[in-house]
């Protein structure tokens, strides 16, 4: 069903002014992928060569800000878009994408983003913004939690010095 397949692109603001024709191009380099609930979509870490949008469901964003503690950054739902950030920083996943409910996906590759870039550079812009907001959505997380660490730090050091007494 293109006419669907566009309907879902346009939802997003990054694709909403694009020609049918670019909408089909795009549409021509995706498939629809399935997750279950619980289910990891892509891994921080990992390397990644796709864009993802969801169709159906709820994902969540988490990040590892330490060894084993992991925070919730966000919940995206139908027509938002995600997987964005490798693809135009070169770097791995910045973050774990993971099913909330059971989840339908439009899976696109890098090809097709790109053929869209040479041919609509304010493409680009519009995915720079997103980029920019989410990076650094994700780097003032890494600063509250390492705030929040260091204040806890600071009320353990302050009971252990009171709990010890007038030694
Ligand atoms: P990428 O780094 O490829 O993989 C993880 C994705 O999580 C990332 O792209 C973004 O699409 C998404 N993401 C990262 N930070 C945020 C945020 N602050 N809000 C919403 N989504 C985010």
């Amino acid at each position: 069903q293109p006419q669907e397949g566009r309907l879902l692109l346009a939802s997003h603001s990054l694709f909403a002014d694009l020609p049918p024709a670019d909408l089909d191009s795009l549409l021509s380099h995706s498939r629809p992928v399935l997750f279950t609930a619980g289910e990891a979509i892509v891994r921080e870490g990992a390397k990644g060569r796709s864009l993802y949008q969801v169709i159906t469901g709820r994902v969540e964003v988490e990040k590892e800000v330490q060894p084993g503690h992991t925070i919730h950054v966000a919940e995206l739902g139908p027509g938002e878009v995600f997987g964005e950030m490798t693809l135009f920083q070169g770097a791995p996943r910045s973050a774990t994408v993971r099913a909330l409910e059971d989840s339908r996906l439009l899976r696109v590759d890098r090809a097709g983003v790109r053929e869209l870039l040479e041919r609509d550079p304010d493409l680009l812009e519009r995915f720079a913004q997103l980029v920019n907001s989410r990076r650094r959505e994700l780097e003032s997380l890494g600063h509250e939690e390492q705030q929040r660490e260091a204040s806890n730090l600071l009320e353990a050091m302050r009971n252990l010095f009171f709990a010890l007494g007038g030694g």
